[in-house]
């Protein structure tokens, strides 16, 4: 395992913002977008946090389970946001909200937050050392501590969350 390495904010990861036009082809039979699709996409997204946060490539490890709260329509946009609450040694847990807008307009939220755990690999496959996170407002610091909770329940019950 590499030493330590220099810490990292969470606005150096974060996505603000990333946006997809729904067409004909990402809905299911009654005009709404599939949740695999949803989840998918939040899966790209939250890997690009990880990448950018540990410079590695990256695996998703777990994702918590989540609740499908409103339907998104075609013509709407489904707006992702997904930043860094905290890293382990190779494990970092990211954070992301759906929500569905339409003309600039925020619509409704799609899901409750997402919690994705990515791990980082070395060139030989194996995970590898990621940065700390260095959270640096009352927002990031709560969401840091809170984020340790959740991994004791994950490695407790890995399989049944
Ligand atoms: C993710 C993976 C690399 C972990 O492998 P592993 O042999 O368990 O690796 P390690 O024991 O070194 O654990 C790596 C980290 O994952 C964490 N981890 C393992 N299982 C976990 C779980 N269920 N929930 C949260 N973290 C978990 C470990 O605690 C460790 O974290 P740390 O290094 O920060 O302490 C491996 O399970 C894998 O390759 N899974 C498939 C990934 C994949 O194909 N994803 C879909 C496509 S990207």
């Amino acid at each position: 395992m590499p030493k330590k390495l220099a810490p990292k904010r969470v606005s150096e990861s974060r996505v603000d913002r990333h946006a997809i036009s729904l067409s004909p082809q990402n809905m299911n039979y009654r005009n709404t977008v599939q949740g695999a699709f949803i989840l998918a996409k939040a899966d790209e997204v939250g890997g690009d946090v990880a990448k950018k946060h540990s410079g590695r490539e990256c695996v998703t490890c777990r994702v918590d389970s989540t609740d499908f709260l409103a339907p998104a329509y075609q013509g709407e946009t489904l707006v992702f946001r997904a930043w860094i609450n905290r890293s382990w040694t190779s494990s970092m847990e990211i954070e992301m909200e759906v929500y569905a807008e339409k003309l600039g307009k925020v619509l409704r939220r799609v899901t409750s937050p997402i919690y994705f755990t990515f791990v980082a690999l070395d060139r030989r496959g194996k995970s590898t050392r990621v940065p700390e996170v260095l959270p640096e407002t009352d927002d990031e610091k709560k969401r840091f501590k809170e984020a340790d909770r959740r991994r004791q329940r994950r490695l407790l019950i890995p399989a049944l969350e």
